[in-house]
């Protein structure tokens, strides 16, 4: 059963970055959101173990972190010019005034995530740490370079 948990959330995961992946260059701002969608996924996925609400799953940690991290690489790819507006973008015009701060975060993210990878397979204690240390990123980012539509 468990296996068989696993291998649907693997698959559910892997569905969605597959969709954002295929409108990169049509249709960035779709793109992007999808990415960020694909994003909370991973941390619904992967919260409830944290938490102590789910049974520690290594396999769908490690997965968890692994979407996180192909998304935060893909990031800075995914706000070019002409972006800017449109498609019920929350994305911060500051995002175009300071670009290589938004790449920092978005690669400081990454590197997170690449980290909290490594530290699944350590159990659950291991895991938390690098998983809080990802979780930072969001609020951090969003402040500085998301507009919340009302
Ligand atoms: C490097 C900056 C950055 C980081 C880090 C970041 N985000 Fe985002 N996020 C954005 C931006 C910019 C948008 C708005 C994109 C748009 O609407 O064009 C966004 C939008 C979103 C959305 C809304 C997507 C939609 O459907 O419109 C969700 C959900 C989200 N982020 C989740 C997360 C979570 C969860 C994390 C942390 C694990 C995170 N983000 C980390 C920049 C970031």
């Amino acid at each position: 059963m468990k296996t068989i948990r696993t291998a649907a959330a693997i698959l559910a995961l892997a569905s969605l970055a597959g969709a954002w992946s295929a409108n990169a260059a049509e249709d960035p701002i779709a793109a992007r959101k999808g990415v960020m969608k694909s994003i909370g996924a991973a941390v619904k996925a992967s919260a409830p173990m944290v938490k102590g609400e789910a049974e520690y799953d290594a396999v769908k940690a490690e997965l968890a972190m692994r979407v996180i991290a192909n998304g935060a690489a893909a990031a800075p790819h995914l706000f070019p010019a002409g972006s800017e507006t449109g498609g019920d973008t929350e994305a911060s015009p500051k995002i175009w005034e300071d670009m290589a701060g938004f790449k920092a975060k978005a690669m400081k993210f990454a590197a997170d995530a690449d980290a909290a990878v490594a530290t699944a397979g350590g159990g659950l204690d291991g895991f938390k740490g690098g998983f809080m240390k990802v979780t930072e990123n969001c609020k951090d980012c969003h402040e500085a370079f998301r507009i919340k539509k009302q």
